[in-house]
């Protein structure tokens, strides 16, 4: 198979008689999802040919031409106008081997004092950061329109739902503001993991550093980075920026799709709680009655794309020795794809809350079906009687199950029925049973009733502000 007519690579092939075979090629190039990187691999190698001109290892000229030529190369590239080869592997490569068409003999001298490993981490981080800086700002914008929903549905009453039974009425606006707490969690999840990446790489050469006088923290503050990294071998082989942003992306994703299949549920014809805008909705090709949630089903599927990048890229990295090895390269694609993953679902998870319409009437009247209110009942018999809540709450059961044989709800049995129960009910106790008091008297902190949704929304907006 061996194709030994083909000349070596022309950037490290000094050692070697012939060129790799067709199939090494395939497997060894990353050109093809690298190339992504080509604006950050052009922002590094200005920045370390500036220092190097700084330090005195680069004539002024040289580095003058290398910068030069690099913004000519930035703009073929962004031109869609750039020959990209195989042949030449990786974005670094390739860009390397354009400048030198480009300004010939000092496109050589780039490479002082750094290698691909190095460079690559730096380019990778570079990326990351930017996707991070994205995600930050996804979900803040997400977060204002759950905020703004929580804000007009503040006294909308709902069921509230454990093991997706009726449990006890909520707000709309609670049941926002839990998806906003989630969210600022994600969020700050992506702000802690940008502090720790913001070390810069560059400068760790190969794996040991380098005899060249460069000036680290030159590179470092060049390309907005807080300070250099501290170790050689740790700067080549650190990738825990890229599964700190992979871990998030995957928490994130997995609140996404929480609040995606609750869409599905509530926008389904057994609940008709909301619904989704004709933007966000597609029809049947067949059902012409259909009206269906594929964005929310997508959203609540994407969490595969995103965790199963998490799981490839810790797969890859543990066990592996130090330094740079090149199963590292296989870091970029599962990255690439979650960010592109959670950017779309964020994207669509916005649109689709901020257009959609809520039917108040129908959330009131799930409300206060299935027994919602059977613990303000319990709670009463506690508070005004002074009974022990284990006792309540048989006193309590007994009369669901009356309501229950009787298929009416609690507020519709008479004070003779509530008082054969227990002779301490009287007719005050009805106005617990109404889902509207419910709510209102859940006033422990971070509770469901409209005061404390009111707050939390006033405090959310004034940090988002
Ligand atoms: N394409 C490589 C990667 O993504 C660049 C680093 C290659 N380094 C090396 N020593 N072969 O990891």
């Amino acid at each position: 198979m061996t194709d030994d007519t083909k000349t070596s690579n022309a950037m490290w092939g000094g050692r070697f008689a012939a060129g790799p075979d067709a199939i090494m090629e395939a497997i060894n190039a990353s050109i093809s999802f690298d190339k992504r990187l080509y604006a950050q691999d052009i922002r590094g190698s200005r920045a370390h040919a500036a220092m190097l001109a700084a330090t005195g290892i680069l004539t002024n000229s040289d580095a003058e031409a290398i910068g030069e030529g690099l913004l000519t190369v930035l703009s073929e590239i962004e031109a869609g106008d750039f020959p990209f080869s195989t042949a030449l592997e990786d974005i670094h490569m390739n860009v390397e081997a354009r400048l030198k068409v480009l300004i010939g003999e000092p496109a050589g001298r780039l490479h002082t004092a750094r290698s691909r490993n190095d460079q690559v981490a730096t380019d990778f981080r570079l990326w990351v950061r930017d996707q991070a800086d994205a995600a930050i700002t996804s979900l803040t914008a997400l977060m204002k329109v759950l905020v703004a929903q929580a804000e007009r549905g503040a006294d909308w009453v709902m069921p509230g739902f454990t093991h997706l039974q009726t449990a006890q009425p909520v707000t709309w606006g609670h049941h926002m503001m839990a998806y906003v707490e989630m969210f600022a969690r994600d969020r700050s999840r992506f702000e802690d993991a940008r502090k720790r990446m913001n070390e810069c790489p560059l400068g760790s050469a190969a794996l040991a550093g380098t005899g060249f006088p460069i000036d680290r923290h030159m590179t470092a503050q060049a390309l907005g980075f807080d300070r250099p990294m501290a170790n050689s071998l740790d700067g080549v082989s650190d990738r825990d920026f890229a599964l700190e942003f992979l871990s998030s992306a995957a928490i994130c994703a997995v609140h996404l799709s929480r609040l995606a299949e609750e869409l599905v549920i509530w926008s389904s014809a057994q609940f008709r709680f909301v619904a989704m805008s004709d933007k966000w909705s597609t029809g049947s090709s067949i059902m012409p009655q259909k009206r269906n949630p594929d964005a929310a089903e997508l959203i609540r599927a994407k969490i595969g794309r995103v965790l199963g990048a998490a799981v490839a890229l810790f797969t890859v990295m543990k066990g592996l020795p130090l330094a740079y090895s090149k199963d590292m390269q296989e870091d970029k694609e599962q990255v690439f794809d979650a960010a592109d993953t959670l950017m779309l679902a964020l994207a669509a998870m916005t649109g689709m809350m901020s257009d959609l319409t809520v039917n108040t009437a129908k959330l009131e009247a799930a409300a206060s079906s299935g027994f919602s209110t059977a613990t303000d009942l319990a709670d009463w018999l506690v508070r005004e009687a002074g009974l022990p809540f284990r006792d309540a709450h048989h006193v309590t059961g007994a009369l669901v199950a009356l309501a229950e044989k009787k298929g009416c709800d609690l507020p519709d049995l008479s004070l003779e029925e509530l008082k054969a129960a227990h002779p301490a009910l009287t007719e005050a106790v009805y106005s617990v049973l109404g889902v509207h008091n419910s709510v209102a008297s859940r006033q422990s902190y971070g509770g469901t009733a409209p005061d404390q949704v009111r707050a939390q929304v006033a405090r959310w907006q004034g940090l988002l502000a």
